[in-house]
């Protein structure tokens, strides 16, 4: 059985979690692997078809959507664990809710296991990045993501197993806010924050869970092992890697292939499958770089028929065309087996459509993806421009369907990156795609 990896291409929201939906039918176990809360991956079902007993609401349903932000977008098929794994941060508050919320939609408990070395975001984290400015300074998800890992690479991180000792915990806790409090003296959310309480308060929420945390590395390897089916599902995206992407305007984390093996321990050449999430255009939400970006009409037009609002924090995503000199880089880094084509749909209307085949910088021509924040600032996309169609997607189901135009989009896309595209989303819900 196939060990797949699903992982975003661009710059994040690109629509994996209905991809790890989808695909999740079959499957033993969903992984996540890095991130955490700053992931928002929404999925939209028609009904909870494989979901034992009665849903919340009756059984079969009219289309329902989920808002994923810790647990696996696997999680909602019956057969499939949910794992979070040890390169996750998770917030407990947020897990507790995301359970009781998953738990109401599936009408039963879904099967989850959390990593013991998994680390903890606690309530000091998201406070910590508003003071130190990197929240207005990258926009981020203000979720604390970057003091989150920086405490586990300081190596003063909480992790899941602190909480199988109370004691031990709290003075853990004590330590670590204190620090914090000693910094930012005069700060009164910090200050307000008390270690015993706190403590508490995090392990008492902890009793809901606390039989879940596990050695997922064990776990999984077990698993793989047995022959068994697993996915993992990344959250954020190539371009927003702490090495990969385009930093500093990144995330905290390894989103790409890498990320598997040092975040869920396990070897990636076990890993079969490599599917790259694109959208058909480009996306990014927050600052940084981003050379096909449409300021105006255009890029009003692809956020409203796009819907472009982020899952997670609901501010508008910046939109542009798509570029392929970054979609080679990250076809290059992650080893794409092959891709995963979104929202084709929203392209509908557009006379001609600009797609970037490679850059200008100071008169020169780049085909290389420029990491550096200095060079991509400044590079203009060089556009081939494809004939757009007029015709809506959305019930389109075969490839043969598609208006020519749209056709030839697809076919530019595999041929500029060698690899196959064998599915087309065309639409949010889980029965709008193309298989190929
Ligand atoms: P993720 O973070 O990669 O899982 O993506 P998000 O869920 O944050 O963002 C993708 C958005 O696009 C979600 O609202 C999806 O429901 C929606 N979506 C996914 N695929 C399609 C598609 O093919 N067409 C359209 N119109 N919407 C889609
Ligand atoms: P999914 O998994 C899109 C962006 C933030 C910000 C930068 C750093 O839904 O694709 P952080 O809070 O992680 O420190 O923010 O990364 N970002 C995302 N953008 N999709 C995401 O996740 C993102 N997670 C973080 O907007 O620019
Ligand atoms: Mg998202």
């Amino acid at each position: 059985m196939p060990a797949v990896a699903v992982l975003g291409a661009q710059w994040g929201d690109e629509g994996k979690g209905k991809l790890v939906h989808l695909l999740a039918r079959d499957a033993d176990y969903c992984v996540r692997f890095n991130g955490g809360t700053n992931a928002g991956h929404r999925v939209v079902t028609s009904r909870v078809p494989t979901v034992v007993g009665v849903g919340a609401n009756g059984g079969e349903t009219e289309a329902q959507e989920f808002k994923f932000h810790l647990i696996p977008a696997g999680a909602l098929h019956e057969g499939c664990a949910a794992v979070l794994a040890h390169g996750m941060v998770i917030d407990p508050y947020a897990l507790v809710a995301e359970l009781e919320a998953l738990k109401e939609l599936r009408g039963s408990e879904p099967e989850i296991y959390i990593s013991s070395n998994a680390h903890l975001l606690l309530p000091y984290h998201p406070i910590v990045e508003r003071l130190e400015g990197s929240q207005s300074a990258l926009d981020t998800t203000a979720k604390g993501i970057g003091p989150a890992y920086r405490d586990k690479a300081a190596r003063i991180g909480l992790r899941m197993s602190d909480l199988l000792f109370p004691q031990r915990f709290t003075e853990k806790l004590a330590a670590v806010l204190e620090r914090y409090q000693r910094i930012w003296p005069d700060h009164p959310e910090l200050q307000r924050l008390r270690a015993q309480e706190l403590a508490h308060e995090i392990l008492r929420l902890a009793e809901g869970f606390r039989d879940r945390i596990v050695d997922t590395v064990r776990l999984l390897n077990d698993a793989l092992d047995q022959n068994k089916y697993i996915i993992f599902e990344g959250a954020q995206a190539t371009l927003l890697d702490l090495d990969l992407g385009t930093y500093p305007y990144v995330t905290s984390s390894t989103p790409t292939i890498g990320g598997i093996g040092s975040g869920a321990g396990v070897p990636p050449q076990k890993i079969s499958r490599v599917i790259g999430v694109a959208k058909a255009y480009t996306t990014r939400v927050g600052l940084g770089p981003f050379p096909t970006e449409a300021l105006g009409s255009a890029g009003d037009r692809l956020r409203a028929a796009g819907q472009e609002f982020g899952t997670t924090t609901g501010r508008p995503r910046r939109c542009g065309w798509l570029d392929l000199v970054a979609l080679r880089y990250a076809a290059m880094v992650n080893g794409f087996t092959e891709l995963a084509l979104t929202k084709l749909d929203v392209l509908t209307g557009f006379d001609e459509i600009p797609v970037a085949t490679s850059y200008r910088y100071h008169g020169r021509v780049l085909h290389d993806f420029p990491t550096v924040c200095e060079i991509l600032q400044e590079c203009e996309p060089v556009y081939e421009k494809l004939p757009g169609w007029h015709e809506p997607l959305s019930d389109c189901r075969e490839f043969s369907e598609l208006p020519r135009a749209a056709q030839q989009y697809v076919r530019l896309i595999e041929d500029e990156l060698g690899i196959p595209i064998t599915m087309i989303s065309v639409g949010p819900s889980d029965e709008q795609n193309l298989w190929r």
